[in-house]
């Protein structure tokens, strides 16, 4: 660890999860949390996904922000305590880190201490002159950031990818009004949003050619397997992504190409042919439509979208 970077650790809490994929697979649409897709496998074929010709979100991302840094700085402002939700591929924070005047410090959230810490370690080294300090936590649950010696004019939330609508829009809504009350009045939440759009580039994103959604979604079968000794036979399943016009969320699920059981602890479920297990949803918005989600305790300052409004980056400011 480089001494420009402090560790501070937060217990996993993998308490009752056995319980909760057992409640999920009892359900009568059944259904696999998306948390589970990113073991190492999954995390590498999410990076996979993210250079694909078809998954235009994080290649639009990055455009948007290429293109619009000085602006972004500008309305974010000298000297912003950069507070990073989930601490992905770090191309996207070095465009902020590159451009952004004077910043305070950067603090990378992630649930995988490993990966969090192998990254802060390597951006500290390329940023020798930034404080970085890295909170292993599940961001989706609270947690409390650590109190700062180092002057900074605002602490701005850091929430690209579109992740937000891997949330349903309850769970965002209250998962944006805690990160709001965490940063305090005046906080900043920079955030990346996927826009609605016609629903055969959004089905076409998530079922690329090349089949590598199809491996990410079935690889949540393969950890399953491994971390909770399930013995799904991945042959058996499918892979299925649609849009889902009137919920505005690409859906992803796993279907049964037979009738099977699969044991869990002691407990076995059983599927019938064509069942599935609802593995993702993945919410599109209009700009409106999530201003209006979040209205009460966030205000829009700023948005820049790519020629074609497929995707959008958005600045809030906290009321
Ligand atoms: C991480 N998240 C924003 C991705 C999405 O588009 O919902 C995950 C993903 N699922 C299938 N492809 C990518």
């Amino acid at each position: 660890m480089q001494n420009n970077t402090e560790d501070i650790i937060k217990p996993d809490s993998s308490e009752g999860v056995l319980n909760e994929i057992i409640q999920s697979l009892s359900k009568s649409q059944k259904e696999l949390s998306c948390k589970f897709f990113y073991d190492e496998q999954g995390s590498i074929l999410f990076e996979q996904i993210s250079e694909l010709e078809e998954y235009y979100l994080t290649r639009s991302e990055i455009s948007i922000l290429n293109n619009n840094i000085e602006n972004i700085s500008d309305t974010v402002g000298e000297e912003a305590l950069i507070l990073e939700l989930g601490s992905g591929s770090s191309r996207k924070i070095r465009i902020l880190l590159d451009n952004f005047k004077r910043v305070a410090a950067y603090i990378p959230v992630d649930i995988s201490r490993e990966f969090l810490l192998q990254s802060a370690k390597k951006l500290g080294q390329e940023y020798e002159n930034l404080k970085i300090i890295p909170i292993v936590a599940d961001y989706t649950r609270p947690f409390t950031i650590p109190d700062f010696e180092m002057p900074f004019s605002r602490l701005v939330a850091y929430y690209p990818g579109s992740t937000i609508g891997n949330f349903t829009k309850d769970q965002a809504r209250k998962f944006l009004k805690n990160i709001s009350e965490l940063c305090g009045p005046k906080s900043g939440l920079l955030i990346g949003i996927d826009l609605k759009k016609e629903s055969e580039i959004l089905e076409k994103a998530y079922n690329d050619g090349k089949g590598v959604t199809a491996e990410f979604n079935l690889n949540i079968l393969k950890n399953m397997n491994s971390t909770f000794g399930t013995n799904f036979e991945i042959n058996k399943w499918k892979h299925i992504a649609f849009y889902n016009e009137e919920h505005g969320r690409v859906e992803m699920h796993l279907q049964s190409l037979e009738e099977q059981s699969v044991r869990l602890n002691g407990t076995s479920i059983t599927f019938k042919k064509d069942e599935t297990i609802h593995t993702e949803n993945s919410y599109k918005y209009s700009i409106e439509e999530f201003k209006d989600m979040i209205e009460p305790f966030y205000s829009l300052n700023n948005v820049w979208s790519d020629p074609g409004n497929k995707f959008a980056v958005c600045y809030f400011e906290a009321k």
